[in-house]
């Protein structure tokens, strides 16, 4: 508690108080220094079935240390049997259970305590000392216990314990990972606060010249007895006050209060994607001039709509929504949440042109919305894979009825307030969407959300809105009988969401005259980084059907990075982009997926344990057609060419250019010219099909004659050193940070070697640690959790997770018969 400093908003002290606030500002922060404190720490774990209930926990000695968010199944092996499918990338779930033991200080037992998980996969159940908190059986929302009547103060031990049930085996179409995978928080407060999500911060009215901001705040009073309070809502801008606003209640015991306030911010930093500008309002409720509690709320402040004709409109612009759906695992990490491995996601992203993300199919991580807030995307959040007809046999469905409701609720008050969400998505894929119940649950959930947050538009993504199956795609809409999409004829949703069927695009206008399109998924291409089938022509269009046995494709499950292989229902990534780009009322797409992701392989066979759908595989290594959206979705110059230069003599080798700003790109070959090429009409990319000789392949690209890029590709010889590169040298030593290393074999000469698969062994010095090998191999089943690995087209990943102490961290590779490489990075 500490006394409240009266903020004036006077523009002649202005600066003044800035100064004053500021000093203010870090004492407020230590006197609310633990109102929500990570609890991530010290847990004590045990997989698997020898403890059947919470009463025989102590009969088990095999208990682990380690530190939360944890997955438990990417530590395990690849198990073609594994009862969770391909679908869920051949690693198993199981039971597992977590246990702590803390201390609550005697001063707070007057104060209210809670426990928050961020997320648990999945039906997770929660004790304290004892006593029964509840269950969630939900694996992707958030969701917190109060322990205060249960808690011992002071000396006294109490002790947590958490049931994590996988073991019902499939209830994924993709991998879930199994465990506390996201942050647990304590919460310390007083008994008169702002609830859990408790504020929502909208902005009605935005013009250049000034933007009303409305404040609506739900209040939890514990006290058993009336109280008066004041609750103050001050705006800041970068640690500066913009404005406040206050106002007196009076709040009966054992309820809650909502607090509706109004401010006006004048010429307002407007949020975009180009600038994503953010405002803090900081909460405060005050009893007799002592503030009792502080509450913080980013948000910003935009303008958009999506319109009929125009598409996406934001801040008065039209953008064009360049997106892609991710999955929520991190590759080799799992599904345990790191930021800065959220973070690198985003940028790589970011510098390919993507300003859009889908989350796909669930509530995301509240630390990925932070992030895009940050970072300038367009965040299409998403409820549900399925309703009430499964897709698995143990999947939500069978909690549809119970949880659906308070899950939907839970997630809209907890990301509403993020600058960079601007669509949810009530469902995915939904099987109810073929029947009349489908349509109800549509405007159920429609309803529900819009009495959570009217500011934002709702969709659906439907395969597809619109019958495929009618030959005059303009006319399908009309003469679908009352099954066909049931969803998308019921007037729930704000824009009609596509999944596929690119080819009706151009008509949506007639089949949905008054409702905004979105691409809600798309493409579906499919990609082996850095391996190709030389010849266009004889690439194996596999596979034909998803779950049909892969007769016809590589051996080895490769599939050609060239832009030509795609899932039937899916397209090539030029197809789609090149329809997208056309009209100004497509507002935009989200491709599936901007990284290839653990489960769902196509063809849903082993060895393949992971999606070759990513633009980027799954160590972060951009595959080629990554270029050609840098080429259309950015400013930068681009002149990528492919494949590698390592063939047999005389073979016949397609060479593909992605490039922009420019006319033309000649390619020589050992100095020759192989001739000019340009793109033509919509073209977006050119190719040259020329006999393999080894040597050196350049490219150059010209505007007006003049060059403005060049690039050449060699034919490297044997494997010979190793070369590692840190995406970061300098990391934060929390223990958490980490530095994403990429191997790359090289020959003698310092020329990639592309075909190169040597296994190669890790060892680090200093403290810090090896969390991830991952050579982005979709077919690969070593573990991603030791310190060698296979790679894969000459490169590979190594992730290195700093210790809590600073100082030099020393990555060596070595393997057998190449040069060793080392690399420091610095902790501090
Ligand atoms: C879609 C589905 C995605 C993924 C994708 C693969 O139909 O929504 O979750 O399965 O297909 O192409």
């Amino acid at each position: 508690m500490h006394k409240r400093k009266n903020l004036s908003s006077s523009l002649f002290l202005l600066t003044l108080v800035g100064i004053i606030l500021l000093s203010s500002c870090s004492k407020k922060e230590d006197a609310f220094a633990n109102r929500k404190v990570s609890f991530n720490s010290d847990w004590s774990f045990h997989l698997n079935d020898s403890i059947k209930d919470k009463d025989t926990i102590g009969a088990s000695t095999t208990w682990r240390t380690l530190d939360v968010p944890h997955d438990w199944s990417i530590e395990g092996q690849f198990d073609e049997k594994s009862p969770g499918g391909y679908g869920g990338g051949s690693l198993n779930g199981g039971l597992g259970w977590y246990k702590k033991t803390f201390k609550v200080a005697a001063a707070d037992s007057s104060k209210v305590t809670s426990i928050t998980f961020d997320g648990v996969y999945k039906d997770s159940e929660v004790w304290v000392n004892g006593h029964y908190l509840g269950k969630r059986p939900n694996g992707y929302i958030g969701f917190q216990y109060e322990m205060t009547p249960y808690l011992n103060y002071g000396d006294k031990e109490n002790e947590i314990i958490v049931k994590v049930d996988n073991s019902k085996q499939p209830n994924s179409r993709w991998y879930s990972g199994s465990g506390i995978y996201r942050n647990v928080w304590i919460e310390t407060t007083d008994k008169l606060h702002v609830a859990q999500w408790g504020t929502y911060v909208t902005t009605p009215k935005v013009t250049a010249e000034k933007a009303s901001v409305s404040f609506e705040t739900t209040i939890q009073n514990k006290y058993t007895v009336t109280k008066k309070a004041i609750v103050t809502t001050t705006i800041f801008k970068n640690d500066t006050q913009v404005t406040s606003v206050t106002q007196d209640i009076t709040i009966q015991p054992n309820t809650n209060l909502v607090v509706n306030q109004a401010s006006d911010v004048e010429t307002p930093v407007l949020w975009s994607v180009e600038a994503p500008e953010l405002y803090t309002a900081v909460t405060e409720i005050s009893i007799d001039e002592q503030v009792v509690d502080q509450y913080k709320t980013n948000f910003g402040i935009r303008d958009f709509k999506f319109d009929v004709d125009k598409g996406f409109i934001l801040n008065g612009k039209q953008v064009k929504i360049k997106g892609v759906c991710l999955h929520h695992d991190l590759g080799p990490l799992g599904s345990a949440i790191n930021t800065r491995a959220i973070e690198r996601q985003l940028e790589i992203m970011k510098e390919m042109g993507v300003n859009g993300i889908r989350t796909s199919h669930n509530p995301p991580a509240t630390e990925l919305l932070e992030l895009c807030d940050k970072m300038g995307f367009i965040v299409m959040d998403e409820a549900f894979d399925m309703w009430k007809i499964a897709k698995t046999k143990y999947d939500y469905a069978n909690d549809w009825d119970k949880w659906h409701e308070k899950d939907l609720v839970d997630q809209l008050r907890r990301d509403r307030n993020h600058a960079s969400v601007f669509i949810w998505s009530i469902g995915n894929e939904i099987p109810d969407q073929w029947s009349e119940s489908g349509a109800k649950t549509a405007i159920e959930l429609a309803d529900l959300t819009r009495k959570y947050d009217k500011t934002r538009p709702i969709t659906a993504g439907m395969n597809p809105p619109v019958n495929m199956n009618i030959d005059d795609v303009t006319l399908q809409f009309e003469q679908a009988n009352v099954q066909f999409n049931a969803i998308a004829k019921s007037g729930a949703l704000d824009i009609i969401g596509y999944n596929y069927a690119h080819q009706t695009y151009e008509h949506h206008k007639k089949n949905f005259p008054n409702v905004p399109f979105i691409a809600t998924e798309t493409t579906s291409g499919l990609q082996t980084r850095g391996y190709y089938d030389a010849v266009s022509d004889t690439i194996k269009k596999w596979p034909v059907r998803w779950d049909l046995k892969f007769t016809e494709g590589n051996p080895g499950n490769t599939v050609s990075a060239y832009d030509q292989v795609q899932t039937p229902w899916g397209s090539t990534h030029e197809a789609t982009w090149k329809i997208i780009k056309k009209h100004d009322f497509l507002s935009g797409m989200f491709i599936w997926t901007g990284f290839d992701y653990i489960g769902e392989p196509t063809p849903y066979e082993w060895p393949s344990v992971s999606s070759y759908f990513g633009i980027v595989d799954l160590a972060g290594i951009p595959k080629d057609v990554y270029y050609m959206y840098q080429s259309e979705w950015t400013d930068k110059t681009v002149l990528h060419i492919f494949p590698h230069w390592n063939w047999k003599a005389g073979q016949t080798v397609d060479v593909w250019a992605y490039y922009n700003k420019a006319d033309e790109v000649e390619l020589f070959l050992n100095g020759k010219s192989v001739g000019v090429r340009s793109k033509k009409g919509d073209d977006l990319h050119v190719m040259w099909r020329i006999p393999f000789q080894a040597g050196t392949l350049k490219a150059v690209s010209r505007k007006n004659g003049k060059t403005v890029l060049e690039k050449e590709i060699k034919t490297a010889g044997n494997p010979a050193n190793l070369k590692l590169t840190a995406d970061r040298s300098t990391i934060k030593a929390d223990g958490n940070d980490l530095s994403f290393v990429i191997v790359d074999i090289l020959d003698a000469k310092d020329i990639l070697a592309p075909n190169a698969n040597n296994e190669i062994n890790f060892e680090l010095k200093g403290n810090g640690k090896i969390v991830g090998v991952c050579s982005g191999d979709p077919v690969s089943h070593e573990s991603y959790k030791g310190s060698k690995h296979t790679a894969l087209n000459g490169k590979c990943l190594v992730v290195v997770q700093s210790g809590k102490k600073s100082g030099r961290l020393e990555l060596t590779a070595k393997s057998k018969g190449l040069k060793q490489a080392t690399i420091v990075i610095t902790a501090e």
